[in-house]
């Protein structure tokens, strides 16, 4: 598994992955990517990443820096932190392990920088095989926010409970 910067050459493959139940069921109301503006920009405040297994696309993810991100989504959340979305993209790929594979790597990637304290992730309320899935990976719940209308659950991982189940392997 491997997390490479999406091209314009993705984006067929992610709008086909957006008509999926499994990642609309995921996705908040008015939560659509405009994949045509999203994937050519170069931002500092983010990287849109594919999950590729052996060469084939899997999934995708979003990291990013909440407190620089522009339209200011997360609200007034502090520094040193990053945000992550994830999904896989073909339901025959759920439940084999892909999505804990893809998040280890994005963990990786997020506390490499010495200056990230936590990492955060809303899923919403209802999708509990998500927040299970996180809470197995050590995020701690944090509250409930509603965003763009959609009740979500936030989720907190951090640096120190990370390097400690990192290292408990
Ligand atoms: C959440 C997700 C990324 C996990 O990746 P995955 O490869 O399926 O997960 P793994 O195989 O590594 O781990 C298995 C766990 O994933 C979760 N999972 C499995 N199938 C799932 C599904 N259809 N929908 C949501 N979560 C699922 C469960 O917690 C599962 O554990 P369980 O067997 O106890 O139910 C993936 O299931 C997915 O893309 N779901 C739909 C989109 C989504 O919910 N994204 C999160 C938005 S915040």
């Amino acid at each position: 598994m491997k997390l490479r910067t999406a091209v314009a050459e993705d984006i067929p493959l992610l709008k086909a992955w957006d008509e999926n139940s499994h990642v609309r069921d995921a996705s908040g109301e008015d939560s659509d990517y405009d994949w045509d503006e999203e994937i050519p920009r170069i931002a500092e405040w983010g990287e849109l990443l594919m999950a590729e297994d052996d060469g084939r696309a899997i999934g995708f993810m979003e990291i990013i820096d909440p407190a620089l991100e522009p339209t200011g989504y997360w609200g007034d959340v502090g520094e040193g932190l990053r945000a992550v979305d994830i999904w896989i993209g073909e339901e025959k790929h759920l439940g084999q392990g892909f999505g804990t594979q893809m998040m280890r790597l994005a963990l990786e990637r997020c506390f490499a920088d010495p200056n990230v304290k936590a990492v955060i992730i809303d899923p919403l309320e209802r999708n509990t095989r998500a927040r299970r899935f996180y809470e197995r990976l050590g995020f701690k719940f944090v509250e409930y926010r509603t965003f763009e209308k959609e009740l979500c659950a936030i989720y907190r991982l951090e640096r120190a409970d990370y390097l400690s189940l990192a290292e408990a392997g």
